[in-house]
C-alpha cells in the first residue's frame, strides 16, 4: 500500500484546528482564566436557528415517524422544493436566468470548493488570493496540483496579493492560469468587489478559457449598492464561473449543513459541460443532504423565515460594527466589516500576526485568527470575527482597547 504523498507536504493541521487546539492547550494551563476566554476566531455563529427553520424542522421530523411520509435517499442533487426556492430567490429575483437542473444542494460549500477539484486535472495552473481561505490552497495540495512548498509558496499556485496597497483587489494575472478562486465578500479581508472590478475577472476567463470558482458565502452580509451577490449578475460570467452558496453564514447552519452550488450549462471545457461532469462526481460520492435539513433550508425563503434572518444578520453586523469601530477609535488599521463578518486588522507596530495572536489570548483572553495562517501576504495583519454574541464582542473590544490603552 502507498500513501498519498501529498499529504506529507502539508501542514499536519488545518488552519482553524490549529487554532482550537492552542486555545484548549492555553484553558488547560490556565484554568483560572479558561472561562473568560472569548472566541472571536473561526468564523462559527453563536445566534440560534430563526423559528422558522425550527419549525420546518420539526414537521420534516414528524413525517420521517410515519410510513406515509417517510424518506429515504433523497435526490442526489437536491429536493425539487429547495431548488425551485433557491432558483426564485436567490437567482430569478435578480434577474438572472437559471435552470434548476444548474443547482447542486450539498452540505456546505468548504466541501464543494475542496471537491470541485474533482473534475479538474492536476496539470492546471491554479490562482488564488492571498490571504486566502486555505481550503482552497490545501485540498488543490491533498490533490498534487499545487506543486512543492517554496519560501514564495507553493510551486505550481500562483498568488495574487491583496493587501492595503492595492485595496485588498486581486490584480488580474500576467501569465496564463486555468483555475481562479475568488471570494467576494472576502473571507479573510471582509472587503467587497464591485461588479465593474468583477468583469474584468470575467473577460479574462472567458478568453483564457478559464474558470472561476466563486464563493459568495458572505453574501448576505452586503449592504453596499452596486456589490453583486452572485457572480452571474456580471455579464458572461455563465461561460466562465461556478458559484458556492451556503446556508451556514446565512442562515446560521454551520450546525445544521446546507449549501449549494450552480454550475451553467453553459460552461464548457473540451467540448464538455462542467454541470455534467460534478453531476457525475456528486451522484458517485455524495449521497445528498436529509429531508430534514432541506425543509429547514427552505424555510429560510418564507417569508417569516427571511424576516428572522434579516434580524440575525442585522445582530452580526452591530457585532461587526462594534469592533471595526472600537478598534478604530483606539488607533488600529482596519478594514472589512462593511459587507462582511470579518474584520481585518493591521497589527501594531509591525508585529508578527501570530505573536498577536499570542499577545490577545494570553494578556487579553481574545481569540482571534493570525492573517499569516490565510497565505504569506496575511503577514501583519490579523482577522475578528463578528460571529460571536454582542456581549461577548463588546466585552473583547473593551478588553483590546483597555490594554493598548495603557
Ligand atoms: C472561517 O472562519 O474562515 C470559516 O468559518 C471557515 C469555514 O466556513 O469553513
Amino acid at each position: 500500500m502507498q500513501i498519498n504523498k501529498n499529504f506529507q507536504k502539508i501542514e499536519s493541521s488545518y488552519l482553524f484546528s490549529g487554532i482550537a487546539k492552542k486555545v484548549r492547550e492555553y484553558k488547560a494551563a490556565n484554568p483560572d482564566k479558561a472561562n473568560s476566554v472569548i472566541s472571536l476566531g473561526i468564523g462559527d455563529v453563536t445566534r440560534p436557528l430563526a423559528p422558522a427553520c425550527i419549525e420546518a424542522m420539526h414537521k420534516a421530523a414528524d413525517e420521517m415517524a410515519n410510513a406515509e411520509t417517510f424518506r429515504g435517499y433523497p435526490p442526489e442533487y437536491g429536493q425539487d422544493f429547495l431548488l425551485e426556492a433557491i432558483l426564485q430567490n436567490d437567482y430569478l429575483a435578480r434577474g438572472i436566468a437559471l435552470d434548476k437542473s444548474e443547482i447542486f444542494v450539498s452540505d456546505g460549500a468548504k466541501s464543494d470548493c475542496g471537491n470541485i477539484g474533482d473534475i479538474f486535472s492536476n496539470d492546471n495552473v491554479v490562482a488564488v488570493c492571498d490571504p486566502v481561505y486555505p481550503v482552497y490552497v490545501d485540498t488543490n495540495v491533498m490533490s498534487g496540483r499545487a506543486g512543492d512548498k517554496t519560501e514564495n509558496g507553493w510551486s505550481n499556485i500562483v498568488y495574487m496579493p491583496c493587501t492595503a496597497e492595492n485595496g485588498f483587489l486581486p490584480q488580474i494575472p500576467d501569465c496564463h492560469v486555468d483555475i481562479i478562486y475568488l471570494c467576494f465578500p472576502n473571507n479573510p479581508t471582509g472587503m467587497a468587489a464591485t461588479k465593474e472590478q468583477l468583469k474584468p475577472w470575467v473577460d479574462y476567463a472567458n478568453r483564457e478559457g478559464a474558470v472561476i470558482l466563486f464563493d459568495s458565502a458572505y453574501e448576505a452580509f452586503i449592504t453596499t449598492p452596486g456589490v453583486p451577490h452572485s457572480i452571474y449578475e456580471v455579464e458572461g460570467a455563465k461561460t466562465c464561473a461556478i458559484e458556492f452558496r451556503s446556508f451556514s453564514k446565512t442562515a446560521g447552519f454551520t450546525g445544521v449543513r446546507c449549501g449549494y452550488t450552480v454550475v451553467p450549462h453553459d460552461l464548457k471545457a473540451d467540448g464538455v459541460e462542467l454541470n455534467a461532469m460534478w453531476a457525475r462526481r456528486q451522484a458517485t460520492k455524495f449521497n445528498g443532504v436529509s429531508y430534514i435539513t432541506q425543509r429547514a433550508a427552505e424555510a429560510c425563503y418564507s417569508s417569516q423565515g427571511k424576516q428572522q434572518i434579516r434580524e440575525t444578520i442585522a445582530y452580526y453586523q452591530r457585532n461587526a460594527k462594534t469592533i471595526y469601530e472600537g478598534l478604530k477609535a483606539c488607533g488600529f488599521t482596519v478594514y472589512g466589516a462593511v459587507d462582511s463578518p470579518y474584520v481585518w486588522l493591521k497589527t501594531p507596530n509591525g508585529m508578527g500576526s501570530w505573536e498577536f495572536f499570542d499577545l490577545l489570548l494570553e494578556k487579553m483572553q481574545v481569540v482571534g485568527t493570525p492573517g499569516e495562517g490565510f497565505g504569506p501576504s496575511g503577514e501583519g495583519y490579523f482577522r475578528l470575527t463578528a460571529f460571536g454574541s454582542a456581549e461577548n464582542t463588546e466585552k473583547a473590544v473593551e478588553r483590546i482597547k483597555a490594554y493598548f490603552a495603557k
